[in-house]
């Protein structure tokens, strides 16, 4: 079955919202353990809109389950990285004016800045993922410049408005899922996933992770945390593929 990991920028966004001190994207990420969270995602961003380098540095300092960064391939960034040394880092597009990760990232098109940021987090033993669109050129590409993993990004599935392109979605997932273990990738998958529209991806064979943030948070305003983590968890047992 796949690993949950919980994604905890939204809590940081609230607190920003006031640049004040609550509520603790920390806290967060100790209850999500509580629920049943497999790993804790953060992105720290460059422009520092949630995730600040304080929560970066306690997270890594507290967070008992796997801890996966993502981010930009960017100096600053990579050496943030470096010194913190989480489980894993998973490389994704940074746009100053998106609301959030949009799309995957183009490992092909921006292969000479990326390629180089996979060694040296490698080569400090932090496994490196790129969050990319399921195409098989970017899958395959993903394997031969050293990442040990990719998530693909579930947003096409997410967003479809007709059961054609849901159906289409899915199948695009299903084939960068098959190209991904031909080439010895382990796959995750993420963006825009729900407890209303998992259930299809949970039970689709392949992926050993999914990282998820905005509909968990988004349940725990009401549910809390530690129960919003585990309702999600459930799905995923439940749907997991026999
Ligand atoms: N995976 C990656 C790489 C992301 O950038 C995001 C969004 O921050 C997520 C997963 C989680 O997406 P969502 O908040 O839509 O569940």
């Amino acid at each position: 079955m796949a690993l949950l990991g919980v994604n905890i920028d939204h809590v940081a966004t609230v607190r920003q919202a006031r640049r004040t001190d609550e509520p603790d994207p920390v806290w967060t990420a100790a209850e999500a353990e509580l629920g049943g969270a497999d790993g804790i995602t953060f992105h720290l961003r460059e422009d520092r809109r949630h995730i600040q380098d304080r929560d970066a540095r306690l997270l890594s300092e507290t967070v008992g389950v796997k801890l996966n960064m993502e981010m930009a391939a960017a100096d600053e960034i990579v050496a943030i990285a470096l010194e913190l040394k989480p489980d894993q880092c998973t490389l994704v597009p940074e746009r100053r004016e998106e609301i959030t990760t949009e799309g995957g990232l183009d490992v092909v098109r921006h292969r000479s800045r990326i390629e180089p940021a996979v060694k040296r987090l490698r080569d400090a033993g932090i496994i490196v993922s790129a969050f990319i669109e399921p195409i098989g050129e970017q899958v395959r590409a993903s394997a031969v410049m050293g990442f040990q993993a990719i998530e693909l990004w579930t947003g096409a599935y997410a967003h479809a408005k007709t059961p054609a392109t849901q159906l289409a979605a899915l199948d695009a997932l299903r084939s960068g899922i098959k190209v991904g273990r031909e080439v010895g990738l382990e796959v995750h998958g993420g963006h825009g996933l729900t407890y209303r529209n998992i259930a299809p991806i949970a039970s689709m064979p392949g992926f050993g992770e999914f990282n998820i943030g905005h509909s968990i948070i988004s349940r725990a305003v009401f549910v809390g945390i530690r129960e919003a983590v585990r309702e999600m968890k459930e799905l995923l047992i439940r749907h997991a593929p026999r």
